[in-house]
């Protein structure tokens, strides 16, 4: 009896934004470790390239890329060079993304909300459609948005940035359900509490974190590598009757 292919990804080009550290690290390695050439994108060339190293030094295939999401020039600028050096797409990551004002909502300043919704929305919304239309053209593909247990349930005083992991939810069954007769899939990843820089002031106070793992059945916080099967799930052709879902992977957090 031979073993799955499902979960193969050679000859797979896949892009992970956000990808020089945590989450987006630990699905870039794994992508990679599957067979994918994975394209490390951040907003810092230098971090993306320490990623990229340590997957070709550990025999996958990367590439570093720098990209703000932010940025519309820049999403322009990065898919006229996918389309150049690698003239496909098959796999998007959708993993960056920021969360500038720890407030009660009635304090949320106008820079923060501008910026939650730039990146968070705006952001991975032209990813998507600059992927959708690489994939199209090449017969298909899987979209992962990684979103949040707050797109579903608000986290205390990160009233934006649960607004903005709400709309990703609904923006992945939009691409769902649009690009399903392009052949292109698209799922959403729900985290819960992950050990990573981007948690570090919830998971390193000592009283907010009792607070949080009180409502987590598993009664911890997340490893990012806790992460990535799930996205390779989704990647690969193991998911390949399943669109539009989104994927609680949090402890049982929303349970
Ligand atoms: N950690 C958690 O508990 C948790 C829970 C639920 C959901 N999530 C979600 O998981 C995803 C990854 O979070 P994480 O915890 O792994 O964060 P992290 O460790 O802080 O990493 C964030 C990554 O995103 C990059 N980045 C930040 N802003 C960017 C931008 N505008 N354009 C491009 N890249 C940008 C960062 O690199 P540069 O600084 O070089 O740009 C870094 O690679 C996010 O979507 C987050 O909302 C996290």
């Amino acid at each position: 009896m031979s073993k799955t292919q499902l979960f193969d990804l050679d000859g797979k080009i896949a892009f992970v934004s956000g990808a020089s550290r945590g989450i987006g690290e630990a699905i870039a390695h794994l992508l990679a470790q599957q067979g994918a050439h994975v394209i490390v994108s951040s907003r810092k060339l230098d971090g993306c390239q320490q990623v990229a190293e340590a997957i070709v030094a550990a025999g996958g295939k990367a590439t570093a890329i720098a990209c703000h999401i932010g940025e519309m020039d820049q999403i322009g600028a990065v898919f006229a060079r996918i389309q150049e050096e690698f003239g496909r797409l098959d796999i998007l990551v959708n993993n960056a993304a920021t969360n500038p004002q720890f407030c009660n909502v009635l304090d949320t300043d106008l820079s923060a909300f501008q910026k939650t919704v730039d990146v968070n929305i705006r952001g991975y919304f032209f990813m998507s459609v600059e992927a959708g239309k690489l994939m199209r053209a090449n017969g298909g593909g899987s979209i992962i948005n990684v979103a949040s247990i707050n797109g579903v349930s608000p986290g205390a005083y990160q009233g934006i940035y649960s607004m903005t992991k709400a709309a990703v939810i609904n923006m992945t069954k939009v691409f769902a359900k649009e690009c399903a007769q392009f052949g292109i899939r698209c799922n959403a990843l729900l985290p819960g509490l992950t050990d990573t820089k981007f948690a570090s002031a919830l998971v390193k106070n000592d009283a907010i974190l009792n607070s949080v793992l009180q409502q987590v059945p598993l009664k911890r916080v997340a490893d990012p590598k806790e992460m990535a099967g799930a996205v390779l799930y989704l990647a690969s052709d193991a998911s390949s009757y399943t669109t539009g879902v989104s994927l609680n992977v949090d402890g049982g957090f929303l349970s």
